[in-house]
């Protein structure tokens, strides 16, 4: 099978990357890349070069997009603009639209202009995110139930989603939309809640807390993800919805006193509170039924996945470094 794995340089894209390369060496790979701040070369080093080819682009290039998308038998698009505090920056909507929204709509016109051409369907798994529903005091969101994003980011998902399934709709594409909570686990960039908590610590400074640190996330292992992923592809149906979560749910408190006890720093010392993220969900929850039907259950073991994460961000200083400096620059400007 050919793969065309959008952001395949990003968090989630690396590690799928992996994954399937792993699992599937005779298969080939095409990693379409535009390498923002969030790419990162590096990622996909080791990686058989027979079976893994990286093109630098970006998904709003019809020509890029058009050529590639023939060679391929299943897209996973991943490409985003995935930072909530970075999609609340002035002007910031503009961008997350033009990648998550436009980007989308590119890749998935490519896809059945190449399916009319050659007469063989491209079958669409669509990375969402649990964020598209907005939040929930209580309870969870299944697939029914009515999308209502908060951020730009979350609008510009909430966006991308809907078309792929207008997609299926009106012409028949096999788009498959999943809808997945927060990932962790290793390659994530360090502007996000885990790396950058276990970072801080580890360079000797305080893990900062928005608000009161009451919010709360399902935290899902990048791995089950990837897994969730390729299950889906293989025994979903064209046309629907998937969520995909773990049942770890956390404050944000409780993560960052879980990462300063696994390290080895006494929360007391080490947790600062820091003025909230505007508009900051209280919490994100989903029914994960209709996946678990296909047959897929996570293996919730947060706190060891919690400390091989930690161990991994120990044992790659070299990797974060840089970009930890440009993520505490643009913080820094947000005074958290
Ligand atoms: P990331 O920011 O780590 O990676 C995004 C990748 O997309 C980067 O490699 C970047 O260079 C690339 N990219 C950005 N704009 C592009 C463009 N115009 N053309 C081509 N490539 C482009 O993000 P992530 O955390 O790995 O998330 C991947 C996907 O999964 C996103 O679609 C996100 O919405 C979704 N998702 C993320 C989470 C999470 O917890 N991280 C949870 C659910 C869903
Ligand atoms: O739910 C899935 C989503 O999870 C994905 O779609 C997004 O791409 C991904 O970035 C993530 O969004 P969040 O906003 O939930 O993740 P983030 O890591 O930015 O923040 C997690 C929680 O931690 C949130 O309540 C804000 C809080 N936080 C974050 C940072 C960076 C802090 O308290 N301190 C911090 O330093």
């Amino acid at each position: 099978m050919n793969l065309l794995v959008t952001g395949g340089a990003g968090f989630i894209g690396t590690n799928f990357v992996r994954y399937w390369s792993r699992i599937w060496p005779k298969d080939s790979i095409t990693v379409l890349d535009k390498f923002t701040y969030a790419g990162n070369y590096k990622n996909l080093n080791g990686l058989p070069g027979d079976q893994v080819k990286i093109i630098t682009g970006d998904i709003c290039n019809a020509n890029i997009v058009s050529q590639l998308m023939t060679q391929a038998d299943v897209v996973f698009h991943f490409a985003a603009e995935s930072h909530v505090d970075r999609s609340l920056a002035k002007n910031a909507a503009l961008v997350f639209g033009q990648t998550n929204f436009m980007g989308t709509i590119q890749l998935l016109t490519s896809a059945l202009e190449c399916w009319q051409m050659i007469n063989q369907p491209r079958d669409f798994v669509y990375v969402g995110t649990d964020e598209e529903y907005g939040s929930i005091t209580a309870g969870c969101y299944s697939e029914k139930d009515v999308l209502n994003p908060s951020s730009p980011y979350s609008a510009s998902k909430a966006a991308g989603s809907l078309m792929a399934l207008a997609f299926h709709q009106t012409y028949g594409l096999p788009v498959i939309v999943t809808r997945c909570t927060n990932n962790f686990g290793p390659y994530q960039l360090v502007e996000k809640f885990i790396p950058r908590s276990i970072t801080n610590l580890l360079e000797g400074q305080k893990i900062k807390l928005y608000g009161t640190g009451e919010n709360r996330r399902d935290w899902i292992s990048v791995s089950e993800h990837c897994i969730a992923l390729e299950l889906v592809r293989r025994l979903g149906t064209p046309g629907e919805i998937y969520n995909i979560g773990a049942g770890n749910e956390y404050a944000n408190l409780e993560i960052a006193q879980m990462i300063c006890e696994i390290i080895g720093y006494n929360p007391e010392d080490y947790i600062e509170f820091v003025p909230d993220r505007p508009g900051h969900d209280f919490r994100y929850a989903v029914d994960t039924t209709k996946i678990n039907n296909l047959g897929w259950t996570s293996f919730p073991n947060f706190k060891e996945s919690l400390e091989e994460t930690i161990s991994w961000y120990r044992a790659n200083r070299f990797w974060w470094q840089n970009a930890k400096r440009e993520a505490e620059e643009f913080y820094s400007q947000l005074g958290r």
